[in-house]
């Protein structure tokens, strides 16, 4: 635990700040060094409640407080809230702020807020909603070493960081990382129904996929071996794994993969247009 404890404040309690703070809790960060806002009191009882940390419904005052601001309101009410924030509290130039909404460009950030503030956009993944989560980060140049290892250590609590180069990543990041969990679900869906069609119980064909890929996920997350590399160790010459693999390599996987990730970004590329 390093002790770089700055006081974190989230504007929005949401389902991804609340993972988030519940991981920092969990790995160890203070929960008097957390405090957030929201408009509404319920999600705020039960933050205080559960963690004991400070809640507001005013976010100048949390703001105010913070040294480092998580903004995690929905990207549509970004400006609104941003634009309130810049009108109300001074010392920006002093605060390190994050942003996790989705699709929204580090430019509108400097629009609400001035050039010279020390921006982080973050794309974290549904997943971290469970403590597995990849966040894909990208940082402006005003943010120093020490900030980056803060925020990578903040991140790390619920799930792995990946710091990108530049911002435009950030949308292939999301057609893979972020759309990914759909694209599982899709493909172990099409599994169990094809166990349960050769009569398989639809509970226990369901537990069989499921666990296959946890345990597929867990064996190359310990691996140092290339993921081709381990499917080979898998697939026994004239084997029946084999002859699956042959149906999907017929299929083109690959290419199905490269299209559908495609399709994503140009989305994504589509969708940061429209704030
Ligand atoms: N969930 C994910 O998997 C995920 C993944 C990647 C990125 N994100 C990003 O994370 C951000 C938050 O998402 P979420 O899933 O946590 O959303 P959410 O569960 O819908 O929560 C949004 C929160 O914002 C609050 N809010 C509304 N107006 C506000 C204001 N003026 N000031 C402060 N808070 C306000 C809402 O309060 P009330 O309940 O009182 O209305 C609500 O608690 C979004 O920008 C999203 O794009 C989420």
């Amino acid at each position: 635990m390093s002790n770089d404890i700055r006081t974190i404040g989230f504007i929005g309690a949401g389902n991804m700040p609340q993972s988030i703070l519940g991981g920092m809790i969990k790995g160890g960060y203070p929960a008097s060094s957390i405090i957030v806002s929201n408009p509404s009191r319920p999600k705020l009882d039960m933050l205080e409640e559960k963690y004991g940390i400070y809640t507001s419904q005013d976010n100048h005052e949390i703001a105010r407080k913070a040294d480092v601001i998580v903004l995690s309101v929905k990207p549509q009410l970004m400006r609104e809230v941003c634009e309130d924030l810049k009108a109300n509290v001074q010392g920006w130039e002093d605060k390190l702020i994050i942003t996790i909404a989705a699709g929204l460009r580090m430019d509108s950030y400097y629009e609400y807020f001035g050039n010279n503030i020390a921006l982080v956009r973050v794309m974290p993944n549904t997943p971290s909603l469970v403590g597995e989560g990849v966040s894909g980060l990208v940082a402006d140049a005003n943010v120093s070493t020490t900030d980056r290892d803060f925020v990578t250590r903040v991140f790390d609590f619920v799930g792995i960081t990946i710091w990108l180069e530049e911002e435009d990543a950030i949308d292939v990041l999301g057609a893979v990382a972020g759309s990914g969990p759909a694209y599982f679900f899709e493909f172990m869906h099409t599994l169990q129904r094809a166990a349960e069609e050769l009569g398989i119980d639809s509970e226990q064909a369901r537990a069989m996929v499921q666990q296959t890929c946890l345990g597929a996920a867990k064996m190359a997350s310990e691996s140092d071996f290339s993921l081709i590399d381990l499917r080979k160790q898998v697939t026994s010459k004239g084997g029946s794994t084999a002859k699956g693999v042959e149906v999907y390599q017929q299929a083109e996987l690959g290419k199905i993969s490269q299209r559908a990730v495609n399709a994503a970004v140009a989305r994504n590329q589509e969708m940061a247009k429209l704030f």
